[in-house]
C-alpha cells in the first residue's frame, strides 16, 4: 500500500486525478468504478476541467459504487450526482455509463444485474472514500470481508453524514443502500482511497494504526496489492509521530 500526504482537498483532489488520468491514457479501453460523497467533488470538478481541455475519457466504460434505495430524482443519490457534477458536464460522454437503479421494488434482480455487469467489464480502477465510521461504500463495520453485493443498512452515522452532505430533513434521508461488496471492490485492478478532513481522523487513525478488522472495514484493503491512498494533514491529524514519519520519508 502506497500512503501518499497531501497537504489538503485541492492537493488531494488534483494528485487523484492525476492518477485517474495516467490509467485512462494508458490502458486500453479503460474500465473505472467511481462513487460520490463530498469526497470526491473536488476530483470531479477537475476531471471535467481537464477533460473540457482535451483529455479523451470517450473510450472508458464507468461504473459505480453504490446507490441509496430512493426515487431517482433525490437530492442525494447516485445518479443525481454523477450527472450533475461529472456526466452532464463532458464535452463527450464515456464509451459507457452503468449505474445501479436505486427505484427498484426488487433489489435481488437488480444486485443479479448489476454483478453481471461488474463481471463483465473487469475494473483497471476503484475509487473509494472512507466513511467516518471506517465504512467502504456501505460495508458498515462488522460486514464480512467476503461480502458480495448486498442491500445494506446505514449505521446511524452514515445516515447522519447524508444528512449532513446533502443538506436534508432527517424524515427524507435514505438508510439503505445497493453497495458493491468486497468481492466485487477487491478484484479491481487498482484502487484510489481519497481521505480529506478532520471528521475523518479517527477512521484514519484506525485505518493506518490499527488491526485488519472487519470491524474497521478500510483494513481490508491491506490484502490487495495495490493500493493508493491519498490522505491529507487535517485527516493524519491524530496520527502518531512515528507513523507520520514513516509516511513523510517514503
Ligand atoms: P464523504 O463520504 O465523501 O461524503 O465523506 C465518504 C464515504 O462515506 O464513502
Amino acid at each position: 500500500m502506497e500512503v501518499i500526504l497531501v497537504k489538503d482537498y485541492d492537493e488531494m483532489s488534483h494528485k487523484a486525478v492525476d492518477i485517474f488520468e495516467n490509467i485512462v491514457q494508458t490502458k486500453e479501453s479503460p474500465v473505472v468504478n467511481i462513487n460520490t460523497g463530498g469526497t470526491m467533488r473536488g476530483f470531479y470538478k477537475e476531471l471535467v476541467r481537464r477533460e473540457n481541455e482535451g483529455l479523451d475519457l470517450s473510450d472508458v466504460t464507468v461504473s459505480v459504487l453504490d446507490e441509496y434505495i430512493g426515487p431517482k430524482k433525490a437530492p442525494f443519490t447516485v445518479d443525481r450526482y454523477m450527472h450533475e457534477q461529472f456526466l452532464d458536464l463532458l464535452n463527450k460522454s464515456p464509451k459507457n455509463v452503468f449505474l445501479i437503479n436505486g427505484e427498484t421494488d426488487n433489489p435481488e434482480e437488480e444486485i443479479k444485474r448489476y454483478q453481471e455487469i461488474i463481471e463483465k467489464h473487469p475494473r483497471d480502477f476503484q475509487l473509494l472514500g472512507l466513511g467516518t465510521n471506517g465504512h467502504i461504500g456501505a460495508n458498515e463495520p462488522g460486514t464480512s470481508f467476503d461480502s458480495e453485493m448486498f442491500l445494506a443498512d446505514h449505521d446511524d452515522s452514515t445516515v447522519e453524514s447524508t444528512i449532513l452532505e446533502y443538506d436534508l430533513n432527517p424524515a427524507d434521508a435514505p438508510n439503505q443502500m445497493l453497495t458493491l461488496g468486497f468481492k466485487e471492490i477487491m478484484d479491481a485492478e487498482q484502487i484510489l482511497l481519497l481521505i480529506s478532513g478532520k471528521h475523518k481522523a479517527e477512521a484514519t487513525k484506525a485505518f493506518l494504526e490499527g488491526e485488519i478488522t472487519p470491524e474497521v472495514p478500510v483494513t481490508n484493503l491491506f490484502n490487495h496489492q495495490n493500493v493508493i491512498v491519498i490522505l491529507d494533514e487535517e485527516a493524519a491529524s491524530l496520527l502518531s509521530d512515528e507513523k507520520l514519519e514513516e509516511l513523510s520519508t517514503k
